[in-house]
């Protein structure tokens, strides 16, 4: 089947049995289906067919060298796709089901489509929590190769109408679940000879997962450009009052047009950070500010979001 380039009308079903068995009809018919997670709404399709994963491709205008995370039920699962060591193993079982995607060696004879992992010899493997997409994994009965389900470089999808935003006609179906729990995509750690390496910081703080936490924060995900999860409108950071021809995004006792969470919770502002960006992109303002966020637990994950998005643009 070619990769989905024709127009499509994009249908919304509300979660139930129903739904997911419609949704698992097109999985396995090649096609592809937004399903809340507990982090963002992902793009799932079959990992294992070259087609159905080259229209995940196709349908958020992905470059091809960005890799995609597979999603699966249980570690076993997992463990067919790749090797996990003894750290793997641990991080895993302590933490799945939940918003921890794990960078392991791909298993050179796993069932998986080679585009799936752009041809590296390691594959992203995440074990989500979300009830929908674990009943989606059940009903399909293999792995699900799922990036955030939207365009490449806008901001990601907390909810069912921020996916039609982007993707509405190109894609079959969208779940919709109602708004997502984290709100920041999963935290990525790639576990090699060396150790473990902190890919993109997430849900999942990173003093919680790594003991001693890592030397180096730095950010080694292929597809972690410097310029995403961003708004069509430039973005200002760390701001502590409005310009005339802002939105403002305000935390804590800084006030705006809206604000992330007026009592200062970090898990709060996560949950909350991209459906403000979706409506700051929306507002009548040319412009979006938002109010600085402490840089401790999930409000490094806050600010590497935040910083990517006020990035100039790359062409
Ligand atoms: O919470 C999440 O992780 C969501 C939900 C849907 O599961 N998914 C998600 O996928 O955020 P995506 O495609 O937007 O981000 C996946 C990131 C990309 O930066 C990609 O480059 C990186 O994971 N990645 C995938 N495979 C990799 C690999 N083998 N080595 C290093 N980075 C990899
Ligand atoms: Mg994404």
């Amino acid at each position: 089947m070619a990769p989905q380039d024709e127009p499509v009308e994009t249908k919304v079903l509300a979660l139930g049995d129903e739904a997911i068995a419609e949704a698992a009809r097109l999985i396995l018919a090649g096609r592809t289906v937004a399903v809340p997670t507990e982090t963002v709404y992902g793009l799932a399709a079959d990992a294992t067919r070259d087609c159905a994963v080259a229209a995940i491709y196709a349908a958020k205008g992905r470059p091809s060298f960005n890799p995609l995370i597979v999603h699966v039920g249980d570690l076993e699962q997992a463990e067919a796709i790749g090797r996990f060591d003894p750290a793997a193993r641990a991080l895993a079982e302590r933490w799945w089901p939940g918003p921890l995607t794990l960078v392991v060696p791909l298993r050179p004879e796993a069932a998986i489509a080679r585009a799936v992992t752009a041809g590296l010899g390691t594959v992203a493997l995440r074990c989500p929590a979300h009830p929908a997409i674990r009943a989606l994994l059940r009903a399909c009965r293999r792995p699900l190769a799922a990036p955030s389900a939207n365009s490449s470089g806008t901001i990601s999808p907390t909810r069912a109408d921020h996916v039609l935003k982007t993707l509405g006609g190109r894609i079959a179906l969208v779940l919709d679940g109602g708004e997502t729990a984290r709100g920041l995509e999963s935290t990525i750690v790639k576990v090699d000879g060396s150790g473990l390496h902190l890919l993109r910081p997430g849900p999942i703080a990173i003093d919680d997962l790594l003991d001693p936490p890592p030397t180096s924060g730095r950010i080694e995900a292929p597809g972690q450009l410097a310029s995403h999860y961003a708004p069509s409108k430039p973005l200002r950071v760390d701001a502590t009052a409005a310009e005339p021809d802002e939105w403002f995004i305000g935390f804590g006792r800084v006030d705006g047009d809206d604000n992330l969470s007026p009592g200062g919770d970090l898990g709060e502002a996560a949950a909350r950070l991209f459906a403000a960006l979706h409506r700051g992109e929306e507002s009548p303002k040319p412009r979006v500010a938002v109010a600085a966020i402490p840089a401790e637990g999930i409000g490094l994950a806050i600010n590497d979001r935040l910083r990517r998005a006020a990035a100039p643009r790359e062409t």
